[in-house]
């Protein structure tokens, strides 16, 4: 039995271990080799945008990310512009379109700003495909080759959920910044001084919003044509409040580094956060990223003094002696966490720490979660009553509740 201990690329150049991935982002060892296909961790998360050039340093000047690589007119590709940055083993890519005929275009007319791709990093781009053919899968893209002077990558890409797709990269006999087609950009912005260098180390999990009685269906896609096992479920009395309702599971790769939690809205009284994204964003969709960091405080105080918004806790949700006894220790007083409006949620292998941002576009569709593990791999079930709540207090405000 052999067990994996690759890391991927990314995390290579982020400079990050196996230890501090099982800290930041809960890896466990596993063994591939029965493994029908076999995932080594995050590729990079490519997003359609309304204006990638001011997203791109949006997310250089208020998230701290670096900007690595670059695709455009000027490179030959004149259909869109491309910013690769990155935060940590995390890359984003942003894309928006160029020529009016972009299919990039029609994308973001119908969904806004969002994630197009989920890619991921495999050893066996042929083994994966061939498995997913063979089980159903719709191939988006066939197995390929990608050469510049920095070598060859090999890529395919599979259909998801909505219009998500999940391209598959081998990039074992690649040196280059990003891609072919891409080449190594820097930024020309000059960052503050005292402004810490990396506000977040690692992608833990990306949440995925599908129609109302199709999630078990996504569920079984990722067991049966990407080899995932099923890692938790949430239904029930847990992830409902008075009003609204939704039902979660959440599938992980062999090795737990890539996590998807998978929603679809549950009958309720009112609208289900759900609901409104689904309707916002055109169909099922990317919904949250989960942003692993080692200082949760030392980001939000960052990002906050930047300008953005978090979804607010109530001081009774830190009053609660229930809430209070279930905690215990934590790494920092209490008070530490409720004026920054930071959660808390325990269970028997650990505790960890998170809070959600409000949605970042245009639409109430995307948002961004920071999460401090400490030996917990939960989702902070015992929050979501509190969160949810706090979700509609919001979605009541734009009048979609
Ligand atoms: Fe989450």
């Amino acid at each position: 039995m052999s067990i994996d201990q690759t890391l991927t690329s990314q995390e290579r150049l982020a400079d990050l271990d196996l230890d501090q991935l099982r800290r930041l982002v809960g890896l466990v060892e596993y063994d591939p080799d029965g493994d029908p296909f076999p995932v080594t961790g995050w590729d990079a998360v490519v997003w359609s945008v309304g204006n990638a050039t001011q997203t791109a340093l949006f997310f250089q000047a208020v998230f701290g990310m670096e900007l690595v690589a670059y695709s455009g007119p000027e490179t030959g590709n004149r259909d869109h512009q491309a910013y690769v940055l990155r935060s940590g083993a995390v890359r984003f890519v942003f894309q928006g379109g160029v020529d009016p005929a972009s299919t990039l275009l029609d994308h973001h007319r119908r969904h806004g700003d969002g994630i197009v791709d989920i890619a991921l990093e495999v050893p066996d781009v042929d083994r994966c495909i061939a498995h997913a053919r063979a089980q159903g899968a719709k191939v988006l893209v066939e197995p390929q080759d990608l050469s510049d002077e920095h070598g060859t990558v090999r890529t395919a890409a599979i259909a998801v959920y909505g219009d998500t797709r999940h391209t598959l990269v081998d990039r074992s006999r690649y040196t280059g910044p990003y891609l072919p087609g891409y080449v190594a950009r820097s930024s020309s912005r000059v960052k503050p001084e005292g402004k810490p260098t990396r506000l977040f180390q690692a992608l833990d999990h990306v949440v995925g919003n599908v129609e109302l009685g199709r999630m078990n269906e996504w569920v079984d896609f990722y067991n049966r044509i990407m080899g995932f096992t099923n890692m938790a479920e949430f239904v029930g009395e847990d992830i409902a409040t008075e009003y609204s309702a939704l039902m979660s599971k959440v599938v992980a790769s062999g090795n737990h580094r890539v996590k998807f939690p998978l929603n679809e809205p549950a009958p309720g009284r009112k609208r289900s956060q759900i609901d409104e994204y689904l309707d916002f964003y055109g169909g099922p969709g990317a919904q949250h990223l989960a942003l692993a960091t080692d200082d949760i405080l030392r980001t939000v105080d960052v990002l906050r003094a930047e300008g953005i918004q978090f979804l607010a806790t109530p001081d009774s949700y830190y009053e609660d002696p229930a809430l209070r006894a279930r905690i215990g220790e934590v790494r920092v007083p209490i008070e530490e966490l409720q004026s920054r409006g930071i959660l808390v949620d325990r269970d028997s292998d650990g505790y960890l720490l998170q809070i959600f941002t409000k949605p970042l576009g245009d639409r109430p569709t995307v948002f961004f979660e920071l999460i401090e593990r400490h030996g917990s791999l939960g989702f902070g079930v015992g929050n979501f009553k509190a969160l949810f709540e706090a979700i509609e207090r919001e979605q009541a405000q734009r009048g979609n509740f």
